[in-house]
């Protein structure tokens, strides 16, 4: 048995009121549609049907999954009529797995189960119990037994009664699907071709149906408009925070923190409240995030210490380093162990040592600094001479004085240190003194001027 998912997404989504084809709306910075292509990728789908209507070129701009069949459905005449449209690509002996563009939350476990449900030749469908049904197709049983579905706007008044609805998510055998959808016709109150009607062509065939239930009813939900957008993406959060609490970290606030990629973590993890992780992060032992802080592609070291309000960015933090608050350490920063930035200090590509330390207002551009190095307030390495970059080289115990600018293409030998506000355009040997700026006169009987 061969798995080859459906994906619909040929709706334009009108109430989105956007350009945007509707299944490239957001979750948590992917696109709906790439969700739910990633989670029949995790199925292991051999065969992956996209079939789309409207925005076909941005669809194909954003999508870059290669292994996937663009199916185009140009008139949308129902969920019947898209899913037929796949037909050339599915096979007889194949397992069809329908699933929807707009419906993200899906979970690989619930479509597992739903498959584990479906009898070998049979058909399972995803349904869930619901206290309000209205708007959903309607499981009609018959001692026990789905008979049927029924849509909303077909239903009689016995059939509106029933509260076990339609997913639409569903798991079918190829060879009798691909008939069915053959006999499918437009006569019903929407002019559709319904894909819910295969379900009485199936009992009529005598195949065998059964049915299977999200773990939880979100997963089935989607986005009409923003604002359910708004609501899946809250709630793709929390399940995010969930299991990262149960990997070991302590979120101040499950409800204020957002992953908009994956983040690992290890144990005793403590993230405050407001915190954004994009991309790929990883968290090592009794790390600590403070409040609003940003990490994006990162990894930081075990107990290492982000300050609140720091923003890191493809970046390294070694063990027991620390960062903020209000850091910016940009692509290509790195601090070793134990290395230590504080507020307002901006990093992009460069080094800080073991145990060296820039605790305030400082810019650090292509440098590489070696080890105890102390890195005064204010300064700056002047990495940019209009043109090109260059670096700077600090070695190890050196000691840069507060307000000191070290123009670039310099170095500044071990254990050397630079006087508080000099301008150092030359190499500053191992333990020298440099001391680069105006000299202070002092001037007696000088008078301040006065009002007159
Ligand atoms: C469908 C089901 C209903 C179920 C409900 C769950 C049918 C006939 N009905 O109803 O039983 O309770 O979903 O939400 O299947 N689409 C296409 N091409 C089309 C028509 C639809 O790609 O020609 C896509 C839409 O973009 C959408 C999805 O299929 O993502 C569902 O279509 P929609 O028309 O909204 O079906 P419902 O009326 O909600
Ligand atoms: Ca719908």
């Amino acid at each position: 048995m061969a798995l080859n998912v459906v994906i619909l997404a040929a709706g334009k989504g009108t109430r989105m009121r956007s350009d945007l084809p509707k299944v490239l709306h957001p979750i948590a910075h992917k696109s709906m549609v790439e969700h739910v292509i990633a989670t029949a990728k995790n199925l292991g789908s051999e065969t992956i049907n996209l079939v789309y209507g409207y925005g076909g070129d941005k669809l194909q701009a954003k999508i870059q999954e290669q292994a996937l069949n663009w199916v185009l459905q140009a008139e949308q005449l129902g969920t019947g009529h898209a899913v037929a449209q796949a037909n050339d690509h599915i096979t007889d002996d194949d397992t069809v797995l329908v699933l929807y563009g707009d419906v993200p939350l899906i979970q690989t476990s619930t479509l597992e189960s739903l498959l584990t449900a479906k009898p070998d030749n049979g058909l399972a469908i995803l349904t869930v119990y619901l206290d309000n049904p209205t708007g959903y197709g309607r499981i009609v049983r018959e001692n026990g037994n789905v008979v049927g579905i029924v849509e909303q706007k077909d239903a009689n008044s016995e059939q509106l009664a029933i509260q076990e609805v339609n997913t639409g998510i569903m798991a079918l055998p190829g060879k009798q699907l691909k008939s069915w959808l053959g006999q499918l016709s437009s006569d019903n109150a929407q002019g559709e071709y319904y894909l819910t009607d295969v379900i009485a062509m199936a009992h009529r065939d005598g195949v065998e149906i059964s049915t299977a239930q999200p773990q939880s009813a979100i997963e089935v939900e989607g986005a009409n408009n923003r604002v359910q957008l708004a609501q899946l993406e809250r709630a793709y959060q929390l399940r995010e925070a969930e299991k990262l609490m149960l990997a070991g970290a302590n979120l101040r606030d499950p409800n204020r923190i957002d992953i908009r990629g994956n983040v690992e973590v290890g144990m005793d993890v403590m993230i405050d409240i407001n915190t954004v992780f994009e991309g790929e992060v990883k968290l090592g032992n009794s790390v600590t995030v403070g409040a609003g802080a940003i990490i994006i592609n990162s990894t930081i070291a075990d107990n290492a210490v982000i300050k609140p309000y720091s923003i890191i960015e493809n970046a390294v933090v070694g063990e027991d380093a620390s960062a903020g608050p209000f850091a910016r350490l940009r692509p290509g920063a790195e601090l070793k162990q134990d290395a230590h930035v504080g507020n307002f200090v901006e990093m992009k590509k460069s080094v800080l040592g073991k145990g060296s330390k820039a605790g305030h207002l400082t810019y650090l551009g292509d440098a590489q600094i070696g080890e105890r190095v102390n890195i005064g307030a204010g300064t700056i390495t002047c990495n940019y001479d209009g043109v090109n970059k260059s670096l700077t080289q600090i070695d190890d115990g050196a000691f840069i004085g507060s307000n000191s600018s070290l123009v670039a293409p310099v170095e500044i030998g071990k254990m050397a240190t630079v006087g508080a506000g000099s301008v150092v355009t030359s190499k500053v040997e191992d333990e020298q003194l440099a001391v680069a700026r105006g000299k202070q006169r002092n001037l007696y009987g000088w008078k301040r001027p006065v009002k007159k």
